[in-house]
């Protein structure tokens, strides 16, 4: 091709692009996001085919590592120095924290042309706002109390999927002597603690485990019902292999693919596993409620937070993500990689699976019943120097042998006073 050729060709295309009106509003947002196991990643990826479907570059800025807790500190880095990403996954009480640095944007002006306030449940929108404006948008609802099992190690062991704490040891009993790994565990501190408050969910019931681990309740973490928690808790370790410590979640629920391990207690990201690995839900592996928990659901609610910008471009592209994030399209294409169900009411739900069925019933009854609360490893209950505080004393009791369930309540109890 002539030069000359080539500058004509180039010139149709601004021609096409200033006509289509794309070139005046394409834009870049640079997105955070620790999203980076199989189902996670697929899951983003619908994100950002969204975004460049309407013209704007998406600028991956992926940190790896469960739960969060890698990219929250390189976010801290990153805004400290004047550097903010457009948008970056920030959920629960860390919204506020954020917001009150002054360093989020209000996105009113979508919220209120999408008519977000309709759309959402009230729990989750309050949680969205700060001083009554939107500063970010939510994706999804994650339950957090599930457990997932593989039929055949089951049916091999003899043993029946447990539905209390009982039923569970007897059943991880069972595996063992099958020679299976009764539980599959990565042995890093937002696991131990999603474990953790699965097991007093199960063992104290709802309103204790709002006294005890949203309240902060201090008669409540140093009563009999937490000592039987702890005890429990810990009780479960001895059913997990020597290769725990340090292990990815997503590596955990690889081996209940396998049929290397029996169970795993993860939130239904882990689904998402299942599902990129080509597994069928009901039959190549199971999803129950943890135990003793059926009636109650730990939320957790993804949300992508978005930061004050200069560039006017990038605002509208922006913008466009936090609409995109909202509409009933994604909200399905998203969630049904991610193994959550859509945040947004009203969806219908025919593509999605029983486990997410169940999820969305229980979502809806439990929020009747009051035994619907927010998931303390997941970002959603307490602020973040609390969380990381009790968080700590969890894994610091999983890990060390000689300490007895008595002393680590007596050490939750001081954590919880962490301002
Ligand atoms: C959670 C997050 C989920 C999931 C999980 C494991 O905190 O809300 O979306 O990705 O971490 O990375």
């Amino acid at each position: 091709m002539t030069n000359r050729v080539l500058t004509l060709s180039r010139l149709a295309v601004a021609a096409a692009l200033v006509t289509s009106g794309l070139a005046a509003q394409a834009g870049e947002v640079e997105v955070l996001h620790w999203w980076t196991s199989g189902g996670e990643a697929k899951a983003a990826s619908a994100l950002k085919a969204t975004l460049q479907a309407k013209g704007h570059t998406w600028k991956d800025f992926a940190v790896a590592g469960g739960g969060g807790d890698s990219a929250m500190t390189v976010l801290k880095s990153r805004v400290v120095s004047g550097n903010s990403p457009a948008a970056a996954q920030i959920k629960g009480p860390g919204l506020q924290e954020w917001a009150k640095e002054g360093v989020l944007a209000n996105i009113d002006g979508v919220a209120k042309a999408e008519k977000w306030d309709a759309v959402l449940p009230k729990v989750v929108s309050d949680v969205m706002k700060y001083k009554g404006n939107y500063i970010a948008a939510p994706v999804n609802v994650h339950r957090v109390n599930w457990l997932w099992a593989n039929p055949e190690a089951f049916k091999k062991a003899g043993a029946k999927v447990p539905t209390n704490w009982d039923e569970f040891f007897a059943a991880a009993d069972k595996l063992k002597a099958a020679g299976i790994i009764p539980v599959a565990h990565g042995g890093q501190n937002w696991q131990d603690f999603t474990t953790f408050e699965s097991v007093a969910l199960g063992v104290g019931g709802a309103d204790f485990y709002k006294k005890a681990l949203v309240q902060l309740d201090a008669g409540t973490i140093n009563g009999p019902v937490m000592l039987k928690v702890l005890e429990t808790f810990k009780k479960v370790k001895g059913y997990t292999d020597k290769n725990a410590p340090g292990r990815d979640w997503n590596l955990a629920t690889a081996m209940v693919i396998k049929g290397e391990a029996g169970m795993q207690l993860m939130g239904d990201w882990a689904k998402g596993e299942f599902i990129a690995a080509g597994k069928t839900p009901g039959k190549d592996f199971v999803c129950v409620a943890a135990p003793g928990t059926a009636k109650s659901f730990t939320f957790n609610v993804d949300s992508f937070a978005m930061f004050k910008l200069k560039n006017e471009a990038n605002v509208k592209a922006q913008n466009d993500l936090a609409a995109a994030i909202m509409a009933p399209e994604f909200q399905e294409t998203f969630n049904l990689n991610k193994g959550s169900i859509p945040v947004r009411l009203g969806m219908n739900l025919d593509k999605f699976d029983d486990c997410a069925k169940l999820s969305a019933k229980d979502f809806v009854d439990t929020a009747k019943a009051n035994s619907l609360v927010p998931s303390v490893a997941h970002g959603m209950a307490v602020p973040p120097a609390a969380e990381g505080a009790i968080k700590d004393v969890v894994s610091q009791f999983w890990n060390t042998d000689a300490m007895s369930a008595k002393d680590a309540q007596v050490k939750l109890a001081a954590a919880a006073k962490t301002k």
